[in-house]
């Protein structure tokens, strides 16, 4: 990213397009079609899909319109029927073991509740797409702001458009040149549940949408405040028409039945924040906007090189383009890193009591029956949508996450209670939606009997102490997540030889063929005791208790139960290829390419099999991961972008700029959104794209390293500022040539500072050479250079 401009009020568009940044701005000649050619705008809430049509369409989104209230759709055979599964498990009778565990644990009904779009907004300007010309859309990942010029009969036309967190409101604004030229239908619609539709010009002009159907009950309302000419209640009486206008603001706020107890509190709370954000004013609106968003998102600035000419080109072309030759555009990696973190700032943010986070599709969904529901798919999905948070300095995204998982350990203490007879401690298993839902999803077992879900999620809080050092929130939030998750587990565990095992459960989402001295030989299976998976994610949960005790000074059986546990859980076994054993024996893969890499979480996003712990579990994370790819592993592009996680930790710096080259070649849809399966969107490949990036320049689980996994061939030369490292270390590094020259680290909490340089090379700190680490100073800067 370059030096901001700084944009208020009227906007000043670069006079060629050849000074849009190629690091900062998707730049488009034509309209959106789809939400996968869109601009995507947020404001942590409220999501705007912009597909600046010559009728303009805007998709909205506010993040709790869900289909329904919370159902308990827990299976009350399970808990009856858990010892003999586990017995069938013990006799190697698996096929039984998986039928048992699906007809009696299975929710009843299987899915828990979809996302749905909230309402569109509509601007017919009287004009055709024919009649448009010298169009430009662009996306600005620094201000977190969307914009569209043309002209059309002779009339210049702009479009801004903002999402404000600060005023909690969507605004835009339509201006035309010359002045008083601006004539245009306002509505609002919705193709579900809708209630009332209605537009009033008394008391300010305002269209409003009240939906008590399908959907969760929520009132949407757009005010539209014009310069010039006049408003007035279209013919069909749920629009607005204005004509001769020169300006129109557009506010737009929805609230919902999720956070309020009736309907007049959530209208009296829309009108409030629309009544300010008028009142206000949109330059304003816009000024605090920009200001908040910009400050955020400048924490970060990432040079992997120059483009020139070719990163000057609107975002298909590029794409396109780079198919073909990748190397002249190193800008679009840095712009999709930048769009990543532009993406989790719009779709989470702390707004407040049951602030909600990024689902599979962010904020930016347009369908009623999306793609898996559009949920909290908490096997890989969700997690990977916070990779970024820490690591890219963005924390404050992390708030709604946790907000969702407080919701869902009530949910899953109850759960707890009724599947496993566990009276204590929470359990989720691989999906959940706004309502925390703990009941196992879909029915199928490679994926829905899998009771891990609250031990990975707990992981993200004690991470965030880790970055922030912010012992308050380990005290007070991240800790009751911890002993609660693992209080499950001291219930749920139950011994098998030496070790405390989980069963039954499932490595997400792969299956095993059955051995020949098990029943039933040959079939296609997955369920099991003890999946690698599993294991990693206790030593994960465990070592955190223990590691958060120490901080917070606990003692007694919190700590002592952790530490007995963790003694006993399996570690990572090796098979015969020198692999890591996906499964509690080397049984044959069902899907040698799966895209799922759950035996290697211990690797990433967990810290268990990395280099500098232990090389022999690294070098058989390596042999698996390289055993996949060969297969035909990453296949969709949260696949793909977990890979380049993975060889980044295994300071595998050219293999991971190949996956990544690869990805760009893939996966991007025309507005840079990641797909998935049948090139649906998909949010997860978009922020686990940005976390890789940032792991291949710093990494911290084991010492503050910097370039661990420099990409040095493909680029020798580029510079990094504002990553931060665990310890709450702010990080900035400067290489060329495909080395280190200088970083600085600025300690923010002061604390010790252990670092290693690329793979073990040489340093100084303050010109001095580094033996061992050191006791920082808060605030202070250290400066590190090649000796
Ligand atoms: C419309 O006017 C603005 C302000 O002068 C200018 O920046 C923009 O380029 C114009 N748009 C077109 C399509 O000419
Ligand atoms: C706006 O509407 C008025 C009245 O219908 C019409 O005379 C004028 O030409 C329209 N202006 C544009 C720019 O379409
Ligand atoms: C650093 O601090 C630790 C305790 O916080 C102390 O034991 C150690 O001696 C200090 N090291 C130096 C070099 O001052």
């Amino acid at each position: 990213m370059r030096a901001a401009i700084s944009i208020f009020g009227f906007l000043a568009f670069p006079s060629a397009y050849a000074q849009w940044d190629p690091s900062r701005y998707l730049y488009f000649t034509s309209a959106g079609n789809g939400i996968s050619s869109s601009l995507p705008l947020g404001n942590g809430r409220l999501g705007a899909a912009v597909y600046g049509s010559a009728t303009e369409k805007v998709t909205l989104n506010e993040n709790s319109v869900w289909s329904g209230p919370w159902q308990d759709r827990g299976n009350p055979k399970s808990k009856g029927a858990l010892a003999s599964i586990r017995q069938k498990l013990l006799n190697g009778d698996l096929s039984d073991a998986g039928a048992l565990a699906l007809d009696s644990m299975s929710g009843n009904p299987t899915s828990p509740k979809q996302y749905h779009p909230t309402a569109d907004l509509g601007i017919d300007f009287g004009h055709g797409s024919s009649q448009l010309s010298s169009y430009t859309r662009v996306l600005d990942t620094l201000h977190g702001t969307g914009w569209v010029t043309y002209t059309a009969g002779g009339v210049n036309y702009t479009r801004e458009y903002v999402a404000s967190y600060p005023a909690g409101v969507l605004a835009f604004r339509i201006t035309s040149r010359p002045a008083g030229r601006l004539n245009a239908t306002i509505s609002l619609t919705r193709a579900q549940g809708v209630q009332s539709q209605s537009a009033s010009t008394s008391g300010g002009n305002s269209i409003t949408l009240k939906v008590n159907k399908d959907s969760l009950p929520f009132t949407a309302e757009a005010r539209v405040v014009n310069d010039g000419g006049a408003v007035r209640v279209a013919s069909d009486g749920k629009s607005l028409s204005v004509s001769g206008a020169t300006t129109i603001d557009i506010f737009f706020d929805a609230e919902t039945s999720y956070r309020y107890s009736s309907q007049s509190a959530w209208e009296a709370e829309l009108k409030k924040k629309l009544d300010n954000a008028v009142k206000a004013g949109y330059e304003a609106v816009r000024a605090a906007a920009v200001a908040d968003a910009s400050e955020i998102l400048g924490r970060v600035d990432l040079d992997l090189g120059s483009s020139g000419a070719a990163g000057n080109q609107p975002v298909p072309t590029r794409l396109s383009n780079y198919k073909k030759s990748p190397n002249a555009d190193p800008e679009l990696a840095t712009l999709y890193f930048n769009y990543g973190r532009h993406l989790l700032l719009a779709s989470s943010r702390d707004t407040g009591e049951r602030s909600l986070p990024a689902n599979l599709q962010g904020i930016w969904n347009d369908q009623y029956s999306p793609p898996w529901q559009s949920k909290y798919t908490i096997n890989i999905n969700l997690e990977m949508n916070y990779w970024p948070a820490l690591t890219t300095n963005l924390a404050e995204t992390n708030k709604a996450l946790f907000d969702l998982i407080d919701l869902a350990r009530s949910r899953g203490a109850a759960m707890a209670t009724k599947m496993y007879g566990c009276n204590s401690g929470f359990v989720l298993h691989h999906n959940i939606d706004l309502h925390g839902d703990a009941a196992p999803v879909d029915k199928g077992t490679p994926y829905t009997i899998w009771p891990l879900g609250g031990a990975w999620l707990s992981m993200h809080l004690m991470e965030h102490f880790r970055y922030t050092q912010d012992k308050a929130f380990l005290r007070d939030r991240a800790w009751p997540v911890l002993k609660q998750a693992a209080e499950f587990f001291y219930c749920f565990l139950f011994m098998d030889g030496a070790y405390y095992v989980t069963g039954p459960s499932s490595s997400p989402e792969n299956t095993y063929i059955v051995p020949s001295n098990q029943q039933t030989a040959g079939r296609s299976e997955g369920i099991d005791i003890a999946p690698a998976m599993d294991n990693q994610l206790l030593w994960e949960l465990f070592t955190n208790i223990i590691d958060a005790a120490k901080v917070l000074g606990i003692t007694g059986t919190d700590l002592t139960n952790a530490e007995k546990y963790l003694s006993k859980i399996k570690p990572p076994q090796v098979g015969s290829k020198g692999q890591i054993l996906e499964w509690r024996s080397e049984y044959k893969e069902g899907e040698p390419a799966h895209r799922h890499m759950s035996p290697l979480f211990g690797l990433f996003p967990g810290s268990q099999m990395t280099p500098l712990k232990s090389k022999t579990w690294a070098d058989a994370s390596k042999v698996l991961v390289d055993g996949r790819m060969r297969a035909g592993s990453g296949s969709t592009g949260w696949s793909r972008v977990w890979v380049i996680n993975l060889y980044a930790r295994l300071f595998q710096g050219a293999t991971a700029w190949s996956n990544t080259v690869t990805f760009l070649q893939t996966y991007p849809l025309d507005n840079l959104f990641n797909s998935g399966e049948n090139r649906w969107f998909q949010i997860d490949g978009n922020f686990g794209f940005t976390s890789g990036i940032a792991e291949m320049l710093l990494q911290s689980h084991a010492v503050v390293h910097l370039l661990p996994a420099l990409p040095a061939s493909a680029v020798p030369k580029g510079s990094v500022k504002g990553l931060v490292a665990r310890g709450n270390f702010v990080v900035d590094i400067e290489w060329s040539g495909g080395l280190m020259t200088r970083s600085t680290v600025t300690s923010r909490s002061g604390g010790q500072l252990a670092l290693r340089v690329e793979s073990g090379a040489e340093f100084l700190v303050d010109g001095k050479a580094y033996t061992a680490p050191i006791n920082t100073t808060v605030g202070a800067k250290y400066v590190i250079t090649r000796k």
